[in-house]
């Protein structure tokens, strides 16, 4: 098989209650982080890894706002397909509204909102070459009663898969990145809501297992992290500047500012009698007067920021 036959699947519904009010004029997945879309990350993940055809699940009221974004940004060698979900019913529901989309294609998924240090061309690979029903990429975290939790048993086979635990079986988080066959719409078929009311992904990929299906776990290599609440988007706006953080001074900056370390200025931005403390990331056209900000601080394009401190902040 070839990543080109293959479809991904990115799951962009859902109503992210934990990020109002931002997410009640922007979905979650399209809030900046180092001055960039979260799902951007993960589309240009996706393209790496070879895969062209993209469906996003999304809900109704926010399908016009990805198709404008995504449509502002041309450079994606990938065609789109835009899925409504009416309501966040679960990641597996999520999936069987894809059903049309992915057809009997092998498919790549992940969560529309957590960002992921390194790409997935090597897990993609290895499922190309190893052939199992459906491969997991797996983390270990301390907190598991939070997650989907694997089992792994020898040769790096899932055993078991558990959603939320009250009791975890282990500390290996199902971290949000999936490969599957199309017999997991098989195993859809068969599961039941669970106690919150869902389809969970994590109750259907424990069908498989009942099913003699074969599921593996990769454990992940870098950062994750869950962009759906404002620690977690002020984290990974932190980790991305520190890794992809660089100094491209564009604009103007007057004789009695000072900027230091890794700065990104956009064209137009000025800067008047301020200091700049890197890592920052600052848009087009921002002013900045009789201020201080950085480090770890992305500021957004056409913003204006006056006598003011900002830092660790978007
Ligand atoms: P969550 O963050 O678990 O759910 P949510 O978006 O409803 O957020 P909140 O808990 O703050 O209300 O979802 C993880 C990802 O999966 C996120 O990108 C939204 C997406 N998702 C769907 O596409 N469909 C769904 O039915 C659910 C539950 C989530």
């Amino acid at each position: 098989m070839d990543p080109m036959m293959m479809k991904a699947l990115v799951l962009c519904g859902g109503k992210g209650t934990r990020l109002r009010p931002l997410t009640y004029a922007l979905a979650k997945q399209l809030l900046p982080v180092a001055n960039k879309p979260v799902l951007f990350y993960i589309l240009e993940q996706i393209q790496n890894a070879g895969v062209q055809e993209v469906g996003i699940v999304v809900s109704p009221e926010y399908r016009e706002q990805f198709k404008a974004k995504l449509d502002q940004y041309r450079d994606w060698d990938m065609s789109f397909t835009y899925i409504e979900q009416d309501e966040p019913g679960g990641l597996a529901h999520a999936v069987s509204c894809a059903r049309h989309f992915l057809g009997d294609a092998s498919f790549l998924m992940f969560l529309g909102d957590n960002l992921y240090q390194r790409g997935v061309q090597k897990f993609v690979q290895n499922f190309i070459v190893s052939g199992p029903d459906a491969a997991l990429q797996l983390a270990r975290v301390e907190n598991p009663r939070q997650c989907g939790v694997a089992v792994l048993g020898e040769g790096n086979r899932v055993l078991r898969a558990v959603e939320k635990p009250e009791d975890p079986p282990g500390n290996l988080a199902i971290a949000g990145i999936y490969l599957f066959k199309p017999v997991i719409h098989e195993a859809i078929g068969r599961i039941r809501l669970s106690r919150r009311g869902e389809l969970e992904i994590t109750d259907a990929i424990q069908m498989l297992i009942d099913m003699g299906c074969r599921v593996e776990g990769e454990l992940m290599e870098g950062w994750w992290v869950d962009t759906g609440t404002r620690e977690g988007m002020l984290y990974a706006n932190r980790l991305i500047l520190e890794e992809h953080g660089r100094r491209a001074v564009k604009g103007r900056v007057d004789g009695a500012s000072e900027v230091t370390g890794k700065v990104e200025m956009g064209e137009g931005t000025v800067i008047e009698n301020s200091m700049i403390k890197g890592p920052v990331v600052l848009g087009r056209n921002v002013l900045v007067r009789d201020s201080y900000i950085g480090p770890y601080t992305s500021v957004g394009s056409h913003a204006v920021v006056e006598g003011s401190g900002v830092d660790y902040s978007i």
